[in-house]
């Protein structure tokens, strides 16, 4: 049985991946620091699977802890969540975004090419395409400037990654998600509300729930179907699918390169307004909206080309818009 570590795998992506790990016969072990995250999703995705990962609470900033880590337990992969993701907090903390997620990329990378440990699954995103000149976008398109230092950690965790898998046996499979939304069918495990929402469905849930009072929509006079924004929303569970994918090429040695880049969304861009409608559809639960200035560093749209996933990965998204605001709807219901 392969072993692989999940760093951050107590969070929103990190849980459901792990339990597409566990079904898929893979042995986990978990290391979080639960600073955006709780200890009882350990217990959620237990009562999933039927079987209890390893957990280490562990903070990546401590070199010596995960140096510890990495001698106690031998591990056949990496897949690396752990990291800081509120975009707008990363303008007023760049430090602390460049320690949590360049620093601790370091310490792990460092850790698994001084123990052997070849395969490396990395979180990235599509923000690294910032505005792409053309859509739908491959990952041959080029990157551009960072909006933000969370931006700028995607990127640079990348030429990192890269730069590595040249100068060692490190193999490594960045996915640049697009926009993760949803939660596990069981509702037990889901995106944990702290604080108000800064993405559009976790809004979008709550008010529909009663918890906030109006979704404020940034903007409809951009250069799309109805003038707001499109994104490619991806149900979380088809993302944590890809993950299982990527390792699993690294792990058969059907790679190309020793550093690969894929695309994972959906293909498919839906607006804001799109957004709003199919939720209401999916759920039957209005959502009180108004028409607000644009939001600061937006982009106007942006969905995948999955051509490479889906032909090098063996993977598509095969949850539609419908299903996964549904779950996320079921997610706050159950909460
Ligand atoms: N939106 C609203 N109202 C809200 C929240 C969002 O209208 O209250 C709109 C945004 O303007 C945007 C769309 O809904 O047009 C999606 O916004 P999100 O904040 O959910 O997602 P983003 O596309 O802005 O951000 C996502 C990830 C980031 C990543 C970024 C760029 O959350 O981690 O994509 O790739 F950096």
């Amino acid at each position: 049985m392969k072993k692989i570590l999940v760093t951050g795998g107590l969070g929103y992506i990190g849980s459901h991946t792990v339990v597409e790990l566990q079904n898929e016969g893979y042995e986990v072990v978990i290391i979080d620091n639960l600073s955006n995250t709780t200890i009882d999703v350990l217990d959620k995705i237990t009562s999933i699977t039927g079987i209890k990962p390893a957990f280490e609470e562990i903070d990546l900033k401590n070199k010596e802890a995960v140096k510890h880590f990495f001698k106690y337990y031998d591990v056949d992969g990496v897949i690396h969540f752990a990291a800081s993701k509120a975009v707008g907090e990363s303008v007023h903390e760049p430090l602390k975004y460049y320690e949590n997620n360049i620093t601790t990329l370091t310490y792990v990378l460092q850790e698994m090419v001084d123990n052997s440990v070849s395969n490396f699954i990395f979180s990235s995103s599509c923000t690294v395409y910032g505005q792409a000149d053309e859509l739908p976008i491959t990952e041959s398109a080029p990157t551009k400037p960072a909006e933000s230092p969370y931006g700028a950690t995607k990127k640079m965790g990348e030429i990192i990654i890269e730069d590595t898998s040249k100068a060692t046996d490190l193999k490594a499979i960045a996915l640049r998600y697009f926009n993760p939304i949803g939660a596990h069918e069981t509702a037990k495990i889901g995106e944990l509300p702290i604080g108000v929402p800064q993405n559009l469905i976790p809004y979008v849930v709550q008010t529909a729930a009663g918890i906030r009072e109006c979704l404020s929509i940034f903007g409809d006079d951009y250069d799309t179907v109805d003038g707001t924004a499109v994104r490619d929303y991806i149900h979380v569970v088809d993302l944590a699918k890809a993950h299982i994918a990527a390792l699993n090429r690294l792990l058969n040695g059907e790679n190309k390169a020793n550093c690969e880049y894929f695309n994972i969304g959906t293909g498919t861009g839906s607006s804001v307004l799109e957004v709003v409608n199919t939720f209401e559809k999916a759920t039957g639960k209005k959502v009180n909206y108004k028409i607000v200035d644009r939001r600061e560093g937006d982009i106007t749209a942006a969905y995948a080309n999955t051509d490479l996933a889906n032909n090098e990965l063996g993977w598509k998204a095969k949850l539609n818009l419908e299903t996964a605001l549904a779950s996320a709807w079921k997610w706050q219901e159950n909460q």
